[in-house]
């Protein structure tokens, strides 16, 4: 029965796999889907454009499809009868070029050409999430995507869940009804199945990554973006380990702890409060206690209480200190 049911899922494919999904379906686009922690190549391929939609289903039935299922089968990635893919890894799904359906998001179908996109949208899903209907390869997969890109090597495949986990919950509401917010929500957030107002998207911002990814613009200029819609400038669990690694012993026990523990001088007279590492969140705690202070003061703001300046504690570290720069790295992680 399970067999049967999962033969017709890959018969119907155009309808149940993955879509890209820029403003609207992005069909043509060259699809490339590789192991994320070898970069291995398990499979390209392209997403359904009208031609091939046409030549798979026929002309009249083509006709006979409103605007709105013509954008459902449309952009969607052909899936292969096997991929040799593990259930709990991660894979990175790359969509590059192809032509958006649907430029303006109006739900119609513009014109069958489409407008080219210049840039990629990329997607990362665990094995077990490859082929699932509704999942949408969209700006705010390459949000996700962005945010952990550069810290991938520093977390574990269970802290990449729970990382993306965070960023779906800065970005996208209980999309699927699970009574939680989490990353599948975020891969549910289809614009062709739910309207804006119902995705409750938590950033406008991410037209603006639509736009850009149109446009073909740099990565550097898409991290912006990334950054201007997210609530950290890094994964948690990257600052928290790099707290504990680098900036705990050297920095904050040394130089700080003195007046910044509870009671202490610092402590009483200021929001800056830091705990001991025998308390066994000590990492979080502080790491949390200075995203409050980068928040209120910026991350150049601590540095400069930390240099002295403005500061009742007095001057604690110089530039020229070699922890300085690790400092300076980790404050702007937060
Ligand atoms: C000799 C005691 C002393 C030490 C050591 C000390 N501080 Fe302070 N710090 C203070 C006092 C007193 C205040 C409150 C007055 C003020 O804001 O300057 C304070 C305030 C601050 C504030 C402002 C927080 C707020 O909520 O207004 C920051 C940030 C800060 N300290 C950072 C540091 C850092 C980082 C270190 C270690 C590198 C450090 N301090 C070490 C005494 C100290």
């Amino acid at each position: 029965m399970l067999y049967r049911f999962l033969v017709l899922l890959a018969a119907l494919c155009l309808v149940a796999c993955e879509q890209v999904i820029n403003r609207g379906p992005v069909g043509g686009a060259t699809i490339e889907l590789t192991r994320l922690r070898d970069g291995a190549l398990i499979y390209t391929g392209t997403t359904s454009t009208v031609a091939s939609v046409v030549e798979a289903q026929g002309e009249s039935a083509w006709a006979s499809y409103s605007d709105a299922v013509r954008l459902q089968r449309l952009g969607r990635r052909a899936l292969p009868a096997t991929l040799p893919v593990e259930a709990q890894a991660w894979y990175l799904l790359t969509a590059r070029g192809g032509s958006d359906y649907d430029p303006d998001g109006d739900g119609l179908l513009d014109n069958e050409t489409g407008e080219p996109v210049q840039g990629t949208i990329r997607a990362l899903l665990r094995g077990s999430q490859l082929g699932a209907t509704a999942v949408a390869i969209s700006p705010l997969t390459e949000t996700a995507y962005l945010f952990v890109a550069d810290f991938v090597g520093e977390l574990t495949d269970d802290e990449l869940a729970i990382t993306l986990d965070e960023v779906a919950a800065d970005l996208v509401a209980d999309a699927n009804n699970s009574g939680a917010v989490d990353y599948q929500d975020l891969l549910y957030s289809n614009r062709l199945l739910f309207t804006d107002a119902t995705l409750r998207l938590r950033s406008a911002g991410l037209s603006a990554l639509a736009f850009a990814i149109e446009a073909g613009t740099p990565e550097e200029g898409l991290q912006v973006l990334v950054r201007g819609v997210t609530s950290r400038n890094a994964p948690r669990l990257v600052a928290e380990a790099r707290y504990a690694s680098e900036i705990h012993q050297p920095i904050i026990r040394t130089r700080c702890e003195s007046c910044h523990l509870e009671g202490g001088l610092g402590a009483r007279a200021s929001n800056n409060v830091v705990v001991r590492d025998t308390d066994p969140d000590y990492a979080a705690r502080n790491t949390e206690n200075f995203r409050q202070l980068v928040f209120s003061f910026g991350a150049e703001g601590v540095l400069e209480r930390a240099r002295g300046i403005g500061h009742g504690g007095g001057a604690l570290i110089s530039p020229s200190d070699p922890e300085y720069d690790d400092f300076e790295a980790w404050l702007n992680l937060l």
